[in-house]
């Protein structure tokens, strides 16, 4: 969790994945989108940033012969970097997919470890034009029967780690996917960051953010959440009611 420096503005630190270690220093991979990063971007190289950290776990690098299949979309190809060094041995094949040209990111920085990712863009600017989870599917038809060879890490969008889940049932791979939903405290004690998984609630935060593929519930309805958070929660819940009977 990073914040720019100590003024409550923004008030709540922002969760950001370690992209790479470099002996005492870690760096930040980071799309401007809203206030911190905003600030961020202006930042001198002497500047102090207030980070807690590392919190959570990380991609478990697994034993034995399968090969990793690495799969990010967008900014979230940024929590994969550092799996990818650990693991260049092991031969990765890492797919990398965003809307549109330059949002691929670090590809330098791969090609530069040995690895040459296969790349779609949805608008087609660079490498092949639509999802990455296309790229996939069409790769893993293809070897279909070796499926127990491979190990999936993902990290991107909801629909692209749903369609991702669809795929590893599909074609029952298994593997690890990094959630990025949104977080305030970042240690496990708000619970803004809960999600359903088939066993019981967890705190991407804490618990998290990487999960089993197959442990992830995306269908859990609004409704479910209501009883974890129920200062959040709860309260639109009781507006949508309200809402509801007033029709
Ligand atoms: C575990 C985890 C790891 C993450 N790792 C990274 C990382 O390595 N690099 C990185 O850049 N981001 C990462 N994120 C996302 C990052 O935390 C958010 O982008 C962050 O909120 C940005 O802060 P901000 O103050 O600049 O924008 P905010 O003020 O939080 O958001 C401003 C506006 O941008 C929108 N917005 C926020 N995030 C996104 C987004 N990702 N895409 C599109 N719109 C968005 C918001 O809905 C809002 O409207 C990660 C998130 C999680 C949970
Ligand atoms: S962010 Fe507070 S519990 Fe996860």
């Amino acid at each position: 969790m990073l914040s720019a420096d100590n003024s409550l503005d923004p008030l709540l630190k922002r969760p950001f994945s370690l992209f790479r270690w470099l002996n005492k220093d870690i760096q930040i991979l980071y799309r401007v989108v809203g206030k911190l990063t905003n600030i961020l971007k202006d930042k001198k190289s002497d500047d102090i940033l207030e980070i807690i950290g590392p919190l959570g776990n990380g991609f478990p690098v697994i034993k034995g012969k399968a090969r990793p299949i690495l799969i990010g979309g967008g900014i979230g190809s940024a929590a994969l970097f550092s799996l990818a060094e650990t693991i260049k041995h092991k031969k990765p094949i890492f797919f990398i997919g965003a809307k549109t040209k330059k949002e691929i990111l670090y590809t330098y920085a791969l090609k530069s470890i040995g690895i040459n990712p296969i790349i779609s863009t949805d608008d087609g600017t660079l490498g092949h034009k639509g999802f990455i989870t296309d790229m996939l599917k069409v790769f893993l038809t293809h070897h279909a029967s070796r499926i127990t060879h491979y190990c999936l890490y993902a990290c991107g969008p909801r629909p692209m780690l749903k369609e991702l889940t669809l795929l590893s049932e599909k074609f029952n791979l298994k593997g690890y996917i990094a959630l990025e939903e949104n977080m305030a405290c970042g240690v496990g004690a708000c619970l803004s960051c809960v999600v359903n998984t088939k066993n019981g609630f967890k705190r991407v935060c804490k618990e998290g953010p990487v999960f089993p593929i197959e442990e992830i519930k995306w269908d859990a309805d609004f409704a479910d959440y209501a009883d974890v958070i129920p200062t959040k929660v709860g309260i639109q819940k009781k507006r949508l009611d309200s809402a509801s009977s007033a029709e």
